[in-house]
C-alpha cells in the first residue's frame, strides 16, 4: 500500500511556517510514502520563488503542484520552475511557452508516483497570455504520454473554482487514475470519497494558511475591496498567531493502482 500526504494550497509565510510546523508529527504518525503539496499561492500569497519552495523541500515536501498564479512573480516564478523541474508540475493546459514540466515522476519505496496537474475553465481568471484549454482533451493527451505500467500511482491536482467543473473532471478520470484533488478555493470540502471505478476524490483540499483572514490574506484588505468595490493588493498576514492547515491521506494499492482510502483533514494550529 502507498500513503500519500497532500497539503492544500500553501499560502505564503503563515502557510509554510504550519507545514514546517506539522510535518514532522505527520511524518511519525502517518508515515506517509510520499508527500506533495499545491504551491499556487507560496511566495507571499501568488507564485513560487526559489527560496520559498527550498523551504518546503528542506521540510520534507517531495513533489508540487501550482495553479493560476503560479508565474505570479515572473522571472523568480520561471526560476523556480527551471531549477527543480522534477519536482514541480505546471498546469498541462497552458500554453507550452511557459516553462517547467507538466509531469513529476516521483520515487518512492513503494514505486514511481506520477504526479499531473490541470487548470480549471469556469469562473478562473486568466493570468497566461493566451486561453487556458479545456483541461478534459489536455488529459487524455497527458495520459498517453505520461503513465506507463511501471508507475505505482497517478495523482491529479485539478486547480479549478467551480465545484461543477471539478466533479465532473473527478468522474472523467474515474479508473484512468488514483487520485483527483481540488485546489484553489482555499475553503476545504467534506466530500472525499472513492469513485466508482477506484479513483480517490475531493472536490478542494483547504489551505495551509493564516487563520484569522479571508483565504489567507488580510481580512480588512478583503472586507475594503467588497466594501468599496476598488481594486486593493492583498498582503499576507506575516504576524498570523494561528494557521488552517488542512490535507488529503490517500491510500492507494500499488498492484492495482486504485485508491482504498481518503481521508481530508482541517486542523487550526499555533504558529
Ligand atoms: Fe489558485
Amino acid at each position: 500500500m502507498l500513503k500519500i500526504l497532500f497539503f492544500g494550497d500553501v499560502s505564503g509565510e503563515p502557510g509554510r511556517k504550519a507545514v514546517k510546523k506539522a510535518l514532522p508529527q505527520l511524518l511519525a504518525s502517518e508515515n506517509p510514502d510520499v508527500v506533495l503539496a499545491n504551491v499556487d499561492n507560496l511566495a507571499h500569497g501568488k507564485g513560487i520563488t526559489v527560496k520559498t519552495l527550498e523551504e518546503l523541500i528542506r521540510a520534507g515536501v517531495m513533489g508540487f503542484t501550482s495553479g493560476n498564479h503560479g508565474f505570479s512573480k515572473k522571472e523568480l516564478s520561471e526560476e523556480a520552475f527551471k531549477k527543480h523541474p522534477e519536482l514541480v508540475v505546471r498546469p498541462a493546459n497552458i500554453p507550452n511557452t511557459y516553462p517547467g514540466q507538466t509531469a513529476a515522476k516521483i520515487a518512492t519505496k513503494k514505486g514511481t508516483l506520477l504526479l499531473g496537474h490541470f487548470l480549471g475553465q469556469v469562473f478562473m481568471e486568466n493570468q497566461f497570455h493566451d486561453p487556458i484549454s479545456s483541461p478534459f482533451a489536455a488529459v487524455d493527451q497527458w495520459l498517453i504520454e505520461n503513465q506507463t505500467a511501471d508507475m505505482v500511482a497517478t495523482v491529479i491536482d485539478f486547480h479549478a473554482e467551480a465545484t461543477s467543473e471539478k466533479k465532473a473532471f473527478g468522474y472523467y478520470l474515474d479508473g484512468k487514475v488514483s487520485a483527483v484533488l481540488g485546489t484553489h478555493t482555499h475553503i476545504p470540502t467534506a466530500d472525499a470519497k472513492i469513485l466508482p471505478e477506484g479513483t480517490a476524490y475531493l472536490t478542494d483540499v483547504g489551505m495551509c494558511g493564516a487563520a484569522d483572514s479571508v483565504l489567507g490574506v488580510r481580512k480588512e484588505q478583503s472586507l475594503r475591496r467588497f466594501l468599496s468595490n476598488e481594486y486593493m493588493s492583498f498582503d499576507i498576514p506575516e504576524d498570523a498567531k494561528q494557521a488552517e492547515l488542512t490535507y488529503v491521506i490517500i491510500e492507494v494499492d500499488e498492484t492495482t493502482k486504485k485508491a482504498i482510502n481518503i481521508k481530508a483533514n482541517y486542523e487550526i494550529i499555533s504558529l
